[in-house]
């Protein structure tokens, strides 16, 4: 039987019991997690699952009794469980350490099949874990590179100027899903439609778009796209989706241990067993937020029910964000077309600065540039401390809005 409940401002107090770190004090103060987008808590099903593989016996892949048969039964369950999360086929996702790791090692493969005089493109906006892999792999490959611009403030990509800086030479389009920072979503319809016309691959970077939203990797008809668990409430785990085809094209950049057939010919070494027995308990916890009858269908419902309370929370914090003296929102100002991912400033105050304060209060944001430079590049304020991230998800309540506001203004 389904416990699927609407998420509300009642039973998300429920929901919270969940998650132990939500329930520990620190200096005698409950903490508010606003750090979402930096990694997430994780409910007790994700922590016990760690431990369920650990004490029912942990063994290699491959060997001839039981215990062995059932790590390679967990490495096919958790294919299965991406494959549900992004609407792929299991034999089309690989996993790693966690994203950089992933992207940077398929960089390598993926740019074995570039040319000198050949282009790639990558964006501004994003994290800089998928600029610099491919920035790497076109410099080892003399291949050029070109920046795709924001529009302005809102952190929107500039399609207009990707029409002129695709052509046939280019040979992938690299860009994020959602910023890491100001939380404004990609128009990815766009990007890989506009891409595919000139022939180019799309890789695109999913880390901050997966915790607040379902991907359909067949409908979008991208070519490869990465994410990371420990940012929707699982293990430190990245993995990456490549469509079948190409990912059986790419010449593995391997060591001689690892298979040669995709995907695990991606996969360097031992995986992590006990991290994929909490990936699945992730998908599953994610699931459970929803109703339907495959894995597939409660995700997806899953998904449209944290993102309602997430819209609650958001259009919450934009209300009482207008209230804040010489406040200014980087990004969409709106609830639509963003996560609930706020990069604020306030006037000259460095960012680090307020950070520090409401984390002597035990509220939790970030501060900086967080990986995403060129963006703080583009809004001029790299050099004057960054933004400061507030990163709302669905364990967030509206009273730890509140505690956050009354700390800032009192600082301020
Ligand atoms: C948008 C985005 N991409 C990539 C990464 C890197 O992910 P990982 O820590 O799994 O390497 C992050 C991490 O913060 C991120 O926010």
């Amino acid at each position: 039987m389904s416990s699927y409940s609407p998420l509300n401002r009642g039973n998300v107090i429920e929901l919270r019991a969940q998650f132990p770190a939500l329930q520990r004090e620190v200096k005698g103060i409950t903490p508010v997690y606003l750090d979402g987008p930096g990694g997430t808590q994780m409910p007790d099903s994700v922590i016990d699952a760690f431990s369920a593989y650990l004490k029912g016996g942990n063994s290699n892949l491959g060997g001839k009794f039981p215990v062995s048969q059932e790590t390679v039964d967990l490495v096919t369950q958790a294919r299965e469980s991406a494959a549900a999360l992004l609407g792929s086929a299991p034999n089309e996702v690989f996993f790693g350490a966690n994203m950089t790791s992933v992207t940077f090692s398929f960089s390598r493969a993926l740019s074995q099949q570039w040319e000198e005089g050949d282009e790639v493109i990558v964006s501004v906006a994003d994290h800089g874990a998928n600029r610099s892999s491919w920035i790497m792999a076109a410099k080892d490959r003399g291949v050029t590179v070109h920046y795709l611009p924001i529009k302005d403030s809102s952190g929107t990509l500039d399609l207009d100027v990707l029409d002129t800086l695709l052509s046939k030479k280019t040979r992938l389009v690299a860009v994020t899903a959602a910023s890491n920072i100001t939380g404004t979503i990609t128009d990815l319809e766009a990007v890989i439609a506009k891409s595919h016309a000139v022939g180019a691959k799309v890789f695109i970077d999913a880390v901050h778009l997966l915790p607040h939203q379902l991907v359909d990797v067949r409908a979008l008809d991208v070519d490869f796209l990465v994410g990371s668990a420990y940012k929707f409430y699982g293990p430190h785990l990245g993995f990456l989706y490549g469509k079948f085809d190409l990912l059986s094209a790419v010449t593995p950049y391997k060591v001689e241990p690892a298979p040669s057939f995709a995907p695990s010919c991606f996969e360097t070494g031992t995986l992590n067993f006990e991290a994929l027995s909490a990936f699945v308990a992730a998908v599953e916890y994610l699931a459970s937020l929803g109703e339907g009858e495959s894995l597939r269908e409660r995700l997806a419902s899953g998904y449209v029910n944290l993102h309602h309370y997430e819209a609650s929370l958001s259009g919450y914090f934009l209300e009482k964000l207008k209230e804040v003296r010489a406040a200014e929102l980087y990004g969409v100002d709106g609830i639509e077309g963003r996560t609930a991912t706020f990069a604020l400033r306030f006037g000259s105050r460095d960012p680090t600065v307020i950070a520090e304060a409401l984390g002597q209060q035990q509220i939790y944001v970030w501060s900086g540039h967080l990986y995403a430079d060129k963006l703080t590049d583009a809004f001029g304020v790299t050099e004057k401390g960054g933004i400061l991230r507030v990163g709302l998800m669905h364990y967030n309540t509206f009273e730890e809005i509140d505690r956050f506001f009354d700390a800032l203004n009192a600082f301020l």
